[in-house]
């Protein structure tokens, strides 16, 4: 069986074909470049770019893997969440392949494809916790089964890339801000600036990184920021940002497992998860809590059609819904 898959929910234009026995036989991610002046993604040049580049890409993953449209099994498309137009443009262009050489198409989760990533690597058992941090979302999830996922805590207002992203605005570095803030945070005080850790104290497993942007503005506004403001302004921040998630999860795993954590592993997955200060901190709570981090592999953390079409192996192959609506909100039953 083979599988062709679709990614285009925000500035990631990505096409894939895997086998049944997860082998993959093209993968190619196209990160859109248009972006990076505006500080953030404009969604209208999101999904011209989309449109530019998704056949170009197709024809290329055909060509690399040697496989034919017409041997293709199952075509499979991000529907959501995300920008609605790029939804809109990925499912409408792989329903017209699936259509057309009479094969179902199957609408995919973002989210859940971002959590299953890790099993693509790692011999998970359930239960299972997952951290989901990326540029739209911050969540934790505990896994029952492939079917049964529950939302135990998420952010209640930007997510963590989101808030990497706008303090690097904020600093005058490039999109998207997160490699560029773990650069420049490597040669930081990350004691310098004493900044807020909202909801840590609160009884529960949400976040909240509004106020600490807010607060890097702030202080910004009163500084000059010159070269060696953005470096300690950049650790800082990184600082705070591991020392909130550090908390929380060290939370969500004593109340959950008490001192049962024997065996637990837990998935990191999503395009923060690729900085290494980060895997720092969860190194020292694996080290504290007896717990295994685990990751997926490094080119399933940012968005990418390799989770696409491995979902869509792992649990959704009967799934098949051509009048699947993509839904900008679409979130994890
Ligand atoms: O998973 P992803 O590619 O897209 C979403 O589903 O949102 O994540 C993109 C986010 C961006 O906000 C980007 O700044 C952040 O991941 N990111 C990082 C790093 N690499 C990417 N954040 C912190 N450190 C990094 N090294
Ligand atoms: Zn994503």
């Amino acid at each position: 069986m083979l599988v062709f898959s679709v990614e285009t929910s925000c500035d990631e234009t990505s096409v894939c074909i895997m086998k049944e026995d997860k082998t993959i036989l093209s993968h190619i991610i196209y990160s859109q470049t248009v972006h990076t002046k505006h500080g953030g993604v404009v969604p209208e040049l999101a999904s011209r770019a989309h449109l530019e580049i998704l056949q170009q890409i197709t024809k290329e993953a055909l060509k690399e893997s040697g496989v034919k449209l017409n041997e293709i099994n199952l075509f499979s498309a991000t529907c959501g969440p995300g920008l609605i137009g790029g939804l809109l443009i990925g499912s409408t262009f792989t329903k017209s392949l699936s259509i057309g050489n009479c094969k179902p198409f199957i609408p995919i989760n973002h989210l859940e494809a971002h959590v299953l990533s890790s099993f693509y690597n790692n011999e998970i058992q359930f239960p299972h916790l997952s951290l989901l941090i990326t540029g739209g979302h911050t969540q934790i999830y505990f896994l029952k089964n492939y079917n049964d996922i529950l939302l135990i805590g998420e952010t209640i207002d930007d997510a963590i890339g989101e808030a990497f992203d706008k303090v690097a605005k904020i600093l005058g570095l490039s999109y998207p801000g997160g490699p560029e803030i773990e650069k420049k945070a490597l040669e930081g005080n990350e004691n310098f600036f004493k900044l807020p850790q909202p909801l840590i104290n609160e009884d529960n497993f949400n976040f909240s990184f509004s106020g600490l942007k807010t607060a890097v503005n702030l202080i910004a506004k009163k500084n000059i920021i010159d070269e060696s403001f953005i470096k300690d302004m950049s650790a800082s921040f990184q600082k705070c940002v591991g020392d909130i998630i550090t908390l929380k999860l060290n939370r969500v795993i004593k109340e959950l497992y008490k001192n049962n954590t024997k065996d637990l592993l837990v998935s990191v997955v999503g395009g923060v998860a690729n900085n290494d200060y980060l895997k720092n901190c969860f190194k020292n709570i694996e080290e504290k809590e007896n717990v295994k981090i685990v990751y997926p592999p490094k080119y399933m953390m940012n968005d990418n059609a390799a989770m696409i079409a491995w979902t869509t192996i792992l649990n959704h192959r009967d799934t098949h819904d051509v009048n699947f609506k993509p839904n900008p909100r679409l979130a994890i039953k």
